[in-house]
């Protein structure tokens, strides 16, 4: 016959809650020992079946009681374990090892400010993306040379009309899907890396941070594009800086041109950034063909654009006088520390 007082002793044994949920089975549960006792009270005389009963509900109150504070105290145990893991040492001090923004992304988004001031909508696209939209998309046959100034980097993958995937080689590549996407009148601003397969010198590196902009709207002129350049220039290059604007060929513009700054660090007796021709390419720039217009299902009679790249390691080297644009990226962290 069951005992409270041996229960109780078996109960103050229990260590973990494995043993907790035996000791409730042997007990407590539905085939447990005190459900056995009231099930062969059914042969008992009357008398003592009310005795027995009453004897067995208290001691089935009482175990009840003492197991539910037992495990009340293993829940208790448990969760103090828990914080005790979650503790975040908060006395360690950090500050000298705190990180910060390299000089590329400062730059990036010292440029997206001044255009986020102009209302134009940041989107950085993605950097994945089939030949139709690297090139023809923007005007660019696939049969035409100017594939050939996009040394392009292939992926295994292809596209639905079995075409490989590219990495993008310039964020044009989805001028024409922003266009359609964000609907005219249009202005943004599309920032991000773009890949070329180049040899790597001071003014060169496969993967560059390219960042590019373009407007659609109603009888846009050239004085539009200046106004909007200047705007970039002051804000990003506080130093006085002597630009010049050349004529140029992108397929994807009509016309187009191509802005050089003087290089800051040689003025053009020789460094490696210029390599003593004294300017920097630092946008490409023009008014939007009227193919790509068209390609957005917009009428070129009454939709024009401009739209502009910029280079922003070459952007972030003019202002900052930095010699090699691959400073940027070697990880070497007395150079990323200087401009923290
Ligand atoms: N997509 C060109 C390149 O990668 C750069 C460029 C030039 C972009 C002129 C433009 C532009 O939007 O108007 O070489």
């Amino acid at each position: 016959m069951i005992e409270l007082k041996h229960a109780l002793w078996e109960l103050d044994k229990v260590v973990d809650v494995v043993q907790l949920e035996n000791f409730f089975q042997i007990y407590l549960g539905k085939k447990g020992l005190l459900n056995e006792e009231f099930k062969v009270m059914v042969d008992l005389a009357p008398e003592e079946k009310k005795q027995r009963g009453a004897q067995l509900s208290e001691i089935k109150t009482k175990l009840t009681e003492a197991y539910e504070i037992k495990e009340q105290t293993f829940k208790l145990a448990q969760i103090n374990v828990q914080l005790e893991k979650d503790l975040i040492d908060i006395s360690l001090d950090v500050s000298s090892d705190q990180g910060s923004y390299s000089l590329l992304a400062k730059v990036r988004r010292e440029i997206e400010e001044v255009y986020k001031s102009m209302g134009f909508i940041i989107d950085y696209g993605h950097e994945i993306v089939t030949k139709f939209e690297n090139f023809e998309s923007v005007n660019i046959p696939l049969s035409h040379p100017a594939t050939e100034m996009h040394d392009t980097i292939y992926l295994e993958d292809k596209d639905p009309s079995g075409q490989n995937l590219i990495l993008r080689t310039h964020n044009s590549a989805h001028q024409v899907q922003d266009i359609m996407k964000y609907g005219v009148p249009l202005k943004l601003w599309s920032p991000g890396r773009v890949y070329r397969f180049d040899s790597m010198d001071a003014s060169h590196d496969v993967m560059f941070r390219y960042a590019e902009g373009i407007v659609v709207d109603k009888n846009l002129s050239i004085a539009h594009f200046k106004d909007t350049m200047q705007k970039l220039l002051s804000g990003i290059l506080w130093k006085n800086i002597n630009i010049r604007l050349r004529p140029s060929y992108f397929p994807f513009v009509e016309p187009g041109f191509e802005i050089d700054a003087q290089c800051p660090i040689c003025g053009g007796k020789w460094c490696s950034l210029c390599k003593g021709s004294g300017w920097i390419e630092l946008l490409g720039a023009g008014m939007v063909h009227p193919n790509v217009i068209k390609n957005a299902w917009l009428d070129p009679k009454e939709w024009s654009g401009f739209a502009r790249w910029v280079g922003v390691s070459r952007l972030a080297a003019v202002k900052y006088g930095i010699k090699d644009i691959r400073y940027f990226t070697n990880g070497d962290l007395r150079f990323a520390k200087s401009f923290a």
